[in-house]
């Protein structure tokens, strides 16, 4: 049987997770996709802390640059995080024509057109399906499920932490510092809650879910963006006197010319099942014309969740290889030269 080899770059939380699915469901992953999956090296900056994963057959360094140097390894996994590090890592890992799985929404959202060209160039894969919604499938969804559907409008809750607040402050009247102040305790923000709370994380996932609905160039510059904070118990309370709720909604329309994209608190009447989208859940509603209405709903974060995503990505890349094919579906849904620059 042959065997995949995998570069981890970032052992924290999600990383943790990955190793661990990589190991404990090595048996599964390996009847279903008809190879080995061997994790062959981490590399983490720090390699001291016990994640509480075997790490047997693992080898954990601290420099990511000989893990994407490894001519052995096809698939690396960034989980870094962040803009700048982790860009230069990724280039160069595609350029060294090796495969590319990474969660990382805000690099794809500023720098994805880049790295989509690169990966094109070099003939390997980019794939980020834990980038948005976490274990909800919606990358593959609007990339292959509804690959016959013209996509209409989308509609989501897409960040934990700010449908955690918004819960709480709805369900004990909580105030939105210390709705936050929990959600941070509970390790759903993100390390900047500025990220989470002023709406920046959702409009990076709807960026990246507009290029994929609509054949857009990733564009992020354009997205209206409007956080949470000046929700109030006030505001919370008029809405549930009139029968609404309110959430912060990612909502990324088709228009003839144009798409409307944009992220803001929204008053959802309770009669829509976006309402009912609780604690740290994330929920999207995608409008085609084959299908009408889909809607996915999970979690959207944390550890399992995400690497499962994760997972998921990796799976393809190495039935793939298996298969001798370099690439099965372009990284965002339609071959470079068809993706088009179209205004928000
Ligand atoms: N901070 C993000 C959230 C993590 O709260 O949804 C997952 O992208």
């Amino acid at each position: 049987m042959k065997t995949i080899h995998i570069g981890l770059l970032g052992f924290g939380v999600v990383g943790a997770g990955v190793a661990k699915l990589l190991k404990e469901k090595k048996d599964l992953l390996e009847a279903r996709i008809g190879a080995s999956l061997n994790l062959k090296t981490i590399a983490d900056l720090d390699i001291t802390t016990d994640r509480g994963v075997e790490l047997t057959g693992t080898q954990l360094i601290t420099d990511a640059v000989t893990v994407i140097n490894d001519p052995d390894i096809d698939i690396i996994v960034e989980l870094i995080g962040g803009k700048t590090i982790a860009r230069d890592f990724i280039l160069k890992t595609l350029e060294n024509k090796k495969h590319v799985v990474t969660a990382n929404k805000a690099l794809l959202a500023n720098f994805g057109n880049e790295l989509v060209a690169v990966a094109g160039k070099n003939q390997v894969d980019l794939a980020f399906e834990a980038s948005c919604g976490g274990c909800m499938p919606v990358i593959k969804s609007l990339r292959e499920s509804l690959v016959a559907n013209d996509i209409h409008g989308m509609c989501g809750i897409l960040n934990g932490t700010c449908n955690y607040i918004l819960s709480k402050m709805s369900q004990d009247g909580s105030l939105f510092e210390d709705a936050l102040k929990k959600a941070q305790e509970l390790g759903f923000a993100e390390a900047e809650p500025s990220l989470d709370v002023d709406g920046y994380d959702t409009a990076h996932k709807l960026a990246i879910l507009s290029a994929l609905a609509y054949g857009m160039e990733i564009n992020l510059d354009d997205i209206h963006v409007e956080g949470i904070r000046n929700i109030g118990p006030a505001d919370i309370g008029f809405a549930k006197d009139f029968g609404y709720t309110i959430k912060l909604l990612a909502i990324g329309k088709k228009h003839e010319n144009h798409v409307e994209a944009r992220v803001h608190p929204t008053m959802i009447h309770n009669s829509n099942p976006l309402s009912h989208v609780d604690h740290s859940m994330n929920a999207i509603a995608i409008d085609a014309d084959a299908t009408g209405r889909t809607m996915l709903y999970g979690h959207g974060a944390g550890m399992m969740p995400t690497a499962s995503a994760v997972l998921s990505d990796i799976a393809d890349i190495a039935r793939n290889i298996i298969a001798g094919t370099r690439r099965r579906v372009p990284t965002l849904g339609y071959p470079e030269e068809n993706i088009q620059k179209i205004p928000i």
